[in-house]
């Protein structure tokens, strides 16, 4: 007899951003297997997961190199501390600087975003005691809507009321600046005069707490969970030189947008912006294990270089950090996405659905249609503009998994209602693929009456 998975697990698991008093009345989909962009239920229901179950499975599932390359390296070397070399974690940090661009050449290993950007923080923190002898640097300008993770630095970085205030007070010197959402400007400017005031708005932030307090900028080149906020061209370039004209790192957190989701390898090449550090996660492994990274320019590591008695080295361990096992499966996944094009595949594939939807917007309900590659959203507005109820999205979301379609939604990320769906598939989605969800998404949105 099978076990009753719900009634074991309602007993004994603790889920993320869930109110488990509505366990009754909400059914958990118990997901037991995979391939390419399908999950499957237990009851043997099939999915077309167009979320990439939380953006990251960008190889698809059920890959057989990943699995044989976890299991041979499980046998060889399961585990040994990155305090020594171990071969997965070298040759990764090699194909990975080869990939990156610019300078971006010297790897520090963590197992999930969250930690890359804890890494980051700390390694901008003690860049700008080493940099600037004298000077106190170590504020870090985030912008709102931004999200950057769970942990102390990197929630404190977020700018999502919604995932901070139960764990107030955070860590100081994170002063927030207004996101280039255009499509609701928090400045109330049109995208075609503003000049860009959004990014002005940082250096004001920079002068008004002191240059000579601040070390750093830290960004999603396009904000995900937050809204798939894609901003105007010439946004990043302008942080870019604000960062330069202040002697400040640019962090750029590529932990959802980086392996291929937009449509390039890293969503910086958009723009052609290099910043000193970068952050890795989710699709560095597809998801198949836990892996996260932290990525140095030359210039950054090299402040880090001095005699044993100038403790310049980076303090931190961290016992899983380059574990091999999970490199050998980044190494696995590195290579189908390179090998397969998948970025190519991404842009090619998701500028065909964006245009599809994109003619969802003569529908009443639908307010934006926005995003780049294979990370694209949908923002819903009821009649007179505002924001479509948080209700009537989950109930649009609710009717497409019922149609066989897995979308994400925004969550716990603003105080408005929570009206945006995304759409951010594998990235080995097919044009046929694409045209399903669409076709799906026009279906719940016409048939059903809001
Ligand atoms: C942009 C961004 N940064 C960091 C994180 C944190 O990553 P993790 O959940 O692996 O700690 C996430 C997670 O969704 C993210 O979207």
């Amino acid at each position: 007899m099978t076990k009753d998975y719900r009634q074991v697990d309602k007993a004994h698991v603790w889920h993320p951003l869930f109110q488990h008093q509505r366990l009754e009345e909400t059914t958990l989909a118990v997901f037991e297997s995979a391939h390419g962009t399908t999950v499957v239920d237990t009851e043997g229901r099939e999915y077309l997961d167009a979320y990439a179950a939380l953006w990251n499975v960008n190889v698809g599932y059920g890959r057989q190199e990943i699995a044989d390359a976890v299991y041979e390296q499980i046998q060889k070397l399961p585990y040994y501390p990155h305090s020594q070399i171990n071969v997965p974690a070298t040759l990764l940090a090699e194909q990975l600087a080869d990939c990156l661009p610019g300078d971006l050449n010297h790897v520090y290993f963590c197992n999930s975003g969250s930690e890359a950007n804890e890494t980051a923080i700390k390694i901008a923190r003690q860049y700008g005691r080493q940099t600037y002898p004298g000077q106190n640097r170590y504020k870090i300008i985030s912008r709102y809507r931004g999200y950057h993770g769970f942990t102390y630095g990197a929630m404190s970085a977020t700018g999502q009321a919604r995932r901070r205030k139960a764990f107030e007070p955070l860590v100081p010197g994170f002063p927030h600046a207004h996101p280039p959402y255009c499509y609701r400007c928090p400045l109330g400017l049109e995208p075609a005069s503003c000049g860009i005031a959004c990014a002005d708005e940082i250096e004001r932030i920079i002068q008004g707490e002191g240059p000579e307090t601040v070390i750093a900028v830290i960004a999603e080149p396009i904000i995900g969970g937050g809204g798939v906020i894609d901003p105007p061209d010439e946004y990043l370039p302008k942080l870019r030189q604000i960062c330069d004209d202040y002697g400040l790192l640019l962090i750029l957190d590529e932990v959802i947008t980086g392996f291929g989701r937009t449509g390039k390898m890293f969503a910086c090449e958009h723009w052609d912006v290099q910043p000193d550090l970068i952050t890795l996660a989710k699709g560095l492994t597809s998801g198949y294990l836990p892996l996260g990274a932290c990525v140095a320019s030359t210039q950054v590591f090299n402040t880090f270089l001095g005699n044993t008695d100038e403790n310049r080295e980076f303090a931190q361990v961290c016992t899983y950090g380059g574990h091999p096992v999970a490199c050998a499966a980044g190494i696995a996944n590195l290579k189908i996405l390179q090998e397969e094009r998948l970025s190519e595949n991404a842009e090619k594939v998701g500028t065909h659905l964006l245009s599809k939807l994109e003619t969802l917007n003569t529908l009443p309900i639908v307010g934006d249609v926005r995003g780049k590659g294979l990370m694209l959203a949908v923002e819903f507005i009821e009649p007179d503009g505002t924001h479509l109820t948080t209700a009537k999205t989950n109930l649009i979301s609710a009717q497409l998994r019922e149609k066989g379609i897995i979308v994400g939604k925004i969550g716990h990320a603003v105080e408005e209602p929570e009206n945006i769906i995304y759409i951010a598939p594998p990235l080995i989605l097919t044009e046929a693929e694409a045209d399903r969800i669409f076709e799906t998404l026009r279906q719940v949105l016409v048939e059903q009456e809001f």
